[in-house]
């Protein structure tokens, strides 16, 4: 009978909390058709046209050091990398397969680099690893739901053997455990329709993890896809609970509370365009200003948010994906106060923005400018030791202006007479409680 510990488990949510923001890297042999992570699936293509891509693999320009660089500058507090896509291709050097990374002509082991570039910016490092492989002549083909071959009965399931996969699956997840050093996050994906919990043998997987990483804190897609909560959220957790739920490419509108309404630590995931790998095409990338405001957003109910880039084929992020890197960090080297270690305030959603606490001081982030004075509702002029901005430290007055007499009972900030914010995207107000 499984019991959970959640002091122990409070312990190693604590930096997850504090860090708030982290980046995603999905990076591997799709990189070159250059068409998303899941090209193999959508357009069925058979292993062997796949395997052009492995014979061709030479990423000259991976500098794992320049994407931690890129992290760390972006205010980012943790990187998860893919050790291994749905794909199958392993980005690691595993004794179990011949399709890796150190077979391919640059002969490298992409993850041990990418752990010691990562830690060496004193960031946070996570692991993703697919629990589907549509490499794996034991995974199941045919009738699958996603398999590239999935619609092709050619490819019937006869003479497969699930079970020989699983132990597959957990010997390579036991070598990313035992070859790389601390892992602070493992970040399975995906369980779908019966293939989820002791499917994988869930069970026996996560008691090998945790006995050779304690501290790890893993995600919920053990259990269920990017939409479902998991155990843990239903009061019920299993032995393989997900510690942190995986809303994907959305932002829980009330953030995310268990059944007994206590809040569940999250992550939200998102990409800059719309892919998760490298993908030529898709120039849909959301603005930086848009980003900052999301961060925010996730923080201010409760959550994370990991970010993700999508490096080519050459191991490098895209430029445009670079640039709004650069930006939100300008603003998180002034306003990350805001965010690490920030959430939920119980205050209601300002209407001009929104509002994050750490429980010494409230950030009111600005979005849009008032008419005169600033009306901070709900909070008590008794409790107020002063306000700040937050990006200079600059005093802000409290407002004793006529024009607000008729509401004695609101705090009024009186941000002066420009009628343009210091940060059109975000201007922080801090403010300090007694
Ligand atoms: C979805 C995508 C997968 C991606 C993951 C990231 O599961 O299918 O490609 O790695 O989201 O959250």
């Amino acid at each position: 009978m499984y019991v959970f510990d959640r002091e122990a488990y409070e312990k190693r949510m604590q930096w997850f909390k504090d860090a708030r923001f982290g980046m995603f890297i999905h990076w591997g042999l799709y990189a070159i058709p250059a068409r998303g992570e899941w090209v193999r699936s959508i357009e069925e293509m058979p292993r062997e046209d796949y395997m052009k891509y492995f014979e061709e693999f030479n990423p000259v320009d991976y500098d794992p050091a320049a994407w931690a660089k890129a992290a760390k500058d972006a205010g980012m507090k943790y990187v998860v990398m893919t050790a291994k896509h749905h794909d199958g291709f392993c980005l690691f050097d595993s004794q179990y397969t011949d399709f890796k990374s150190t077979n391919t002509t640059c002969g490298r082991d992409f993850v041990a680099e990418f752990v010691k570039a990562v830690r060496a910016e004193g960031l946070k490092v996570g692991l993703y690893f697919s629990l589907l492989d549509w490499y794996h002549e034991d995974y199941p083909h045919f009738g699958d739901l996603h398999h590239p071959m999935r619609n092709h009965p050619e490819y019937s399931n006869e003479n497969r053997d699930f079970n020989r996969y699983l132990t597959y699956m957990h010997n390579q997840v036991r070598e990313i455990c035992t070859n790389y050093g601390k892992l602070d996050i493992l970040w399975f994906d995906f369980s779908y329709g019966d293939m989820q919990g002791e499917k994988w043998k869930a069970t026996e997987l996560i008691r090998m993890v945790r006995e050779l990483q304690p501290g790890v804190i893993i995600d919920n897609r053990l259990e269920v896809d990017g939409t479902g909560m998991g155990s843990l959220a239903e009061g019920n957790p299993l032995p393989y609970h997900g510690d942190f739920v995986t809303p994907e490419q959305m932002i829980p509108p009330e953030g995310i509370r268990d059944v007994d309404g206590r809040d569940m630590y999250w992550e939200a995931c998102i990409t800059m365009n719309g892919n998760w790998g490298y993908c030529a095409a898709d120039h849909y990338f959301k603005p930086a200003s848009m980003l900052i405001r999301k961060l925010v957003e996730c923080v201010s109910k409760g959550g994370n948010m990991i970010l993700n880039v999508g490096p080519d084929a050459r191991g490098n992020i895209p430029e445009e994906s670079i640039r709004i890197l650069k930006e939100i960090g300008g603003w998180m080297a002034k306003n990350g106060r805001s965010i690490y270690g920030c959430g939920r305030t119980g205050l209601k959603r300002p209407e001009l923005g929104r509002i994050t606490g750490n429980g010494e001081s409230l950030f009111y982030h600005l979005y849009e400018n008032s008419i005169g004075p600033v009306a901070l509702k709900e909070i008590r002029r008794e409790d107020v030791k002063a306000i700040r901005y937050l990006a200079t430290g600059a005093e802000i007055p409290i407002s004793a202006n006529w024009t607000h007499r008729s509401y004695p009972d609101i705090l009024f900030a009186d941000l002066g007479p420009d009628p343009h914010l210091p940060d059109a995207t975000d201007t922080v107000l801090e403010i300090i409680m007694k």
